[in-house]
């Protein structure tokens, strides 16, 4: 990858997938428990490899719009989970972010430093203009990750999931741009 992305915090490091990734990828997206949400999962191997091989592709794409990256803990440089930004219409300058991690570093805080830095990077260089997420509104993490980011709950899309054999609610997350440049 010519220029690949690197976000650093004070505990994580977010950078682009590499192939041999998919294995601690493979750990939390074949975990029931972590995909519960998810309209996905759980992986088999070729379901995590298909995505990895994904990954990298959407990573070669010029202009890049997809930014999915291995979120990696810095002293024992141990992938723990996987996040990620996506422009879908470049007209409207606004991009779409999530995350997901291995169940044994949930709780830690590393999500919301993960999610904030993804802000970040959305609004610095990607200048975005509004930053949405989405989830499950019984996925009560999930949720409180987002109101940390600085986003504020829009509103409730009904049944516009479907997840693990039914339709799901979701509740809309976003921040703008000015809102962020407020708190920074
Ligand atoms: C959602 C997820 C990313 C959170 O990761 P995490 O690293 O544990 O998150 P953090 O530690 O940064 O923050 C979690 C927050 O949720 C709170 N929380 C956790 N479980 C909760 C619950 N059941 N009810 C209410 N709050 C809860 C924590 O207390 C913390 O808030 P606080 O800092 O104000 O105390 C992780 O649980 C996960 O990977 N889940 C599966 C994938 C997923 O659901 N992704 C999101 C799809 S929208």
């Amino acid at each position: 990858m010519k220029n690949p992305t690197r976000i650093e915090t004070k505990r994580l490091i977010l950078r682009d997938f590499v192939a041999a990734d998919w294995k601690a990828a493979h750990v939390y997206g074949s975990d029931p428990k972590v995909v519960q949400f998810m309209p996905w999962g759980p992986n088999s191997t070729s379901q995590t490899r298909a995505y990895i091989r994904r990954v990298l592709r959407l990573g070669g794409e010029k202009p890049r719009t997809k930014f999915e990256l291995a979120v990696v803990l810095k002293p024992e440089d141990r992938l723990i989970g996987g996040c990620g930004i996506r422009i879908q219409n470049p007209a409207f300058m606004e991009g779409d972010l999530g995350y997901v991690f291995n169940r044994l570093y949930w709780g830690k805080g590393y999500a919301t430093e993960a999610a904030k830095a993804l802000v970040h990077f959305g609004f610095s260089k990607l200048k975005l203009h509004r930053i949405w997420a989405t989830c499950d509104p019984l996925n009560k993490a999930s949720a409180r990750v987002l109101a940390k980011t600085g986003m504020k709950r829009e509103g409730l899309l009904r049944r516009n999931v479907f997840q693990k054999g039914a339709w799901r609610d979701s509740y809309l997350y976003a921040v703008l741009e000015s809102e962020h440049r407020r708190l920074h």
